[in-house]
């Protein structure tokens, strides 16, 4: 079946402004995320029925430096720190992705900043 978006700007923000100032992003905007651990991004993710899932997010990450981010599915982290590398600018955008189990109906995806570096420019998740 064909993936649904979400995203960023829609979803729920703690720590961290919808901007648009950063070339090729998707919908009106992304979500810069504060530097700093704890700030996140919560979806609200419908699925047609339980079982696995592809969750493929949109970011960009100007700097060198990895910006991981823990991703929590109903509260439970089903990818640890997963990884958000530099993407060479803040204007390229890069999908990365981790395998989940949802349950039917309505699902939350939390990602979460770990470091003090705080969580990339994230743009979308796709699910
Ligand atoms: C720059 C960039 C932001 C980004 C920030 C960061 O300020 O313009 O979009 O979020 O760096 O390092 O997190
Ligand atoms: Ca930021």
């Amino acid at each position: 079946p064909n993936a649904t978006r979400y995203e960023a700007e829609n979803a729920t923000i703690s720590q961290g402004a919808v901007e648009s100032n950063h070339a090729g992003f998707s919908g009106t905007g992304f979500v810069n995320y504060a530097n700093l651990a704890g700030s996140f991004v919560e979806f609200t993710v419908t699925a047609a029925a339980a079982g696995n899932a592809t969750l493929a997010f949109r970011f960009a990450n100007g700097t060198t430096a990895n910006r991981p981010m823990d991703i929590a599915v109903n509260g439970a982290v089903v990818a640890a720190s997963k990884a958000f590398n530099g993407t060479g600018a803040w204007t390229t955008w890069q999908t990365t992705t981790v395998s989940a189990q949802l349950t039917g109906g309505t699902n939350t995806v939390k990602a979460t900043a770990t470091t003090a570096n705080g969580g990339p420019n994230l743009d979308y998740l796709e699910v």
